[in-house]
Formats: structure tokens, C-alpha cells, sequence
């Protein structure tokens, strides 16, 4: 197994002895977003030992560390899915890096299609929980006792505390702010319409193919997980055709909006911090 502890290493000297308290993960088109972060150092992953190569349009590839909303943040901008060919437990090690590094906390970010018609493009939508319909796990394969326990509690996969940190923070700046389930399709195809028609009947409200695998890792290793997606489209069989670059249109749409999202819940969770 690659040991994420020299990719750690990188972080920890680039960070100069203030080593980051919250992991981010930027979706697809949301990449400016990292744009928000100060006094910030870019670390190309090839710089990354162990780290996957990402081939997605609109991932770029870089860990950006500095200070956003007073809280030290290490920022992925770019990820990794199992639909590029990547083995599912190569997406363990990126996270691990930022739990070695010092992340107790991890927001998801991505982008999502929509299975309800009260959710539509250009909504944001935080995880209650999820369903993983991909039938892999980034967990599987032996398991490293010294990192977590074989068999994960996925109970409060998604963190109540961070998420009502989150609901406060959008209703302060007035940010609407839905809540909704995420099935994690495999990709990289689009789902059928059929498939949509039974993802709702199994209680889904959007779909992606992205962020359950992270939200895995993170649980594993310990760390308290919140994920928020940017809805880019309508679900299959709900609106004519799907292109991957509407996705990254609707992201760029909604960066602003998230950007003031994530800061408003960066400095409301140094406030809780601090008191
Ligand atoms: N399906 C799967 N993943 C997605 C979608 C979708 O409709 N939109 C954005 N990511």
C-alpha cells in the first residue's frame, strides 16, 4: 500500500509550521473557488508523492494551502473519480494526506444532477446522507488498523454539527441552501432515464459521481465530513440532453455564491472554535 505520509511531509514544509485545520475538495467547474484563499501556496500534485494524475476537464491539479475566514485551509482543486480508470482505493490517499496534515474537518464540493423539480440547475444542495450505488468502495482491500477500524459507522456520515453550522451560515448571508440525498453512479455515462426513475423510488434527490468515495476515506480515518453540490442540470428523462460542459457553466454560475458560503461557514466555525 502507498503510504500518503511523503505527500504529508510536502504539505507540512510547505506550510510552514501552520499546517491546515479543514480539507476542501473543489468539484467540477468550481475550481475558482479556491480564489477566495489567502497568502496562498499552490502545490501541483505531480509535486505529490502517491497522488493520482487528474484527466477531467476542469480539474486543474493543485493543492492550494493559506488562510480563508481566519482558518487554515488545504484546498483540492481537482479531484479524482473511479470513472478515469483510477483504482478506487488510490482516491484514499489524497484525503489521507490532508488527515495526516492536520484536517479534522473535510467540505465536498461538487457538482450534481437533480432529481427534484424543487431543486433546479443552479441550486446548492448539502448532503444528508447518501447511497452508494457504484458497488466499490475506496476502503476495500486490507485494512490498516492504525488508520481506522475494518468496518466503518456511517450513521452521521454527513456531520449534523457542520451541517447546522452550514444552514446558520446560509441564512445569515441569505444563500438558498436545500438538503438532499446523493447516489453515487460510477459514471462516466449519464444515468438512464430509468435508472433516475429508480434512484427517486429508492429516495434520492440528486446524483453525481463524485464525493461519496471522500466522504469514505474521511469517515475512516476520523474526520467530520460536510459535502455541498452545485446542481448543473436536470437528472436523465427530466430535460433533453446532458453535456458535461453545462456542468462547468452552472459551476462557474454558482462559485460566487458558494465562495460566500464556504467563508461564512469558515468564520463561523472559528467563532464556535473560540467560544
Ligand atoms: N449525473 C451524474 N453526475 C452528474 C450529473 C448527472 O446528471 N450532473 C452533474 N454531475
Amino acid at each position: 500500500m502507498t503510504t500518503h505520509k511523503p505527500a504529508a511531509q510536502v504539505v507540512r514544509d510547505a506550510a510552514a509550521g501552520r499546517p491546515p485545520r479543514v480539507g476542501i475538495v473543489l468539484g467540477s467547474g468550481l475550481a475558482d473557488i479556491a480564489g477566495f484563499i489567502e497568502q496562498s501556496i499552490a502545490i501541483p500534485y505531480e509535486d505529490l508523492p502517491g497522488f493520482p494524475v487528474t484527466t477531467v476537464e476542469g480539474h486543474t491539479g493543485k493543492l492550494v494551502i493559506g488562510d480563508w475566514a481566519g482558518t487554515r485551509v488545504a484546498c483540492m482543486q481537482g479531484r479524482f473519480h473511479v470513472y478515469e480508470g483510477h483504482d478506487p482505493t488510490d482516491l484514499a490517499l489524497p484525503i489521507r494526506t490532508l488527515g495526516e496534515c492536520g484536517c479534522d474537518i473535510l467540505l465536498l464540493t461538487c457538482a450534481a444532477g437533480s432529481l427534484q423539480q424543487s431543486m433546479p440547475p443552479g441550486s446548492l444542495v448539502m448532503l444528508s446522507d447518501h447511497i452508494n450505488w457504484s458497488g466499490v468502495s475506496p476502503l476495500a482491500g486490507p485494512n490498516d488498523n492504525s488508520i481506522g477500524p475494518r468496518f466503518v459507522d456511517l450513521n452521521r456520515a454527513y456531520d449534523p454539527e457542520l451541517r447546522a453550522l452550514l444552514h446558520q451560515s446560509a441564512r445569515e448571508i441569505s444563500v438558498a441552501l436545500h438538503d438532499g440525498i446523493y447516489i453515487w453512479c460510477l459514471g462516466p455515462n449519464f444515468e438512464t432515464p430509468a435508472e433516475i426513475r429508480a434512484f427517486r423510488t429508492l429516495g434520492a434527490d440528486i446524483v453525481g459521481m463524485s464525493t461519496v468515495p471522500e466522504c469514505l476515506v474521511a469517515r475512516h480515518w476520523g474526520m467530520r465530513v460536510a459535502a455541498i453540490s452545485v446542481i448543473t442540470n436536470f437528472a436523465a428523462g427530466m430535460q433533453e440532453e446532458l453535456f458535461h460542459e453545462e456542468t462547468l457553466a452552472a459551476g462557474a454560475g454558482a462559485t460566487p455564491r458558494l465562495g460566500r458560503l464556504i467563508e461564512s461557514f469558515l468564520s463561523r466555525l472559528n467563532t464556535a472554535d473560540s467560544s
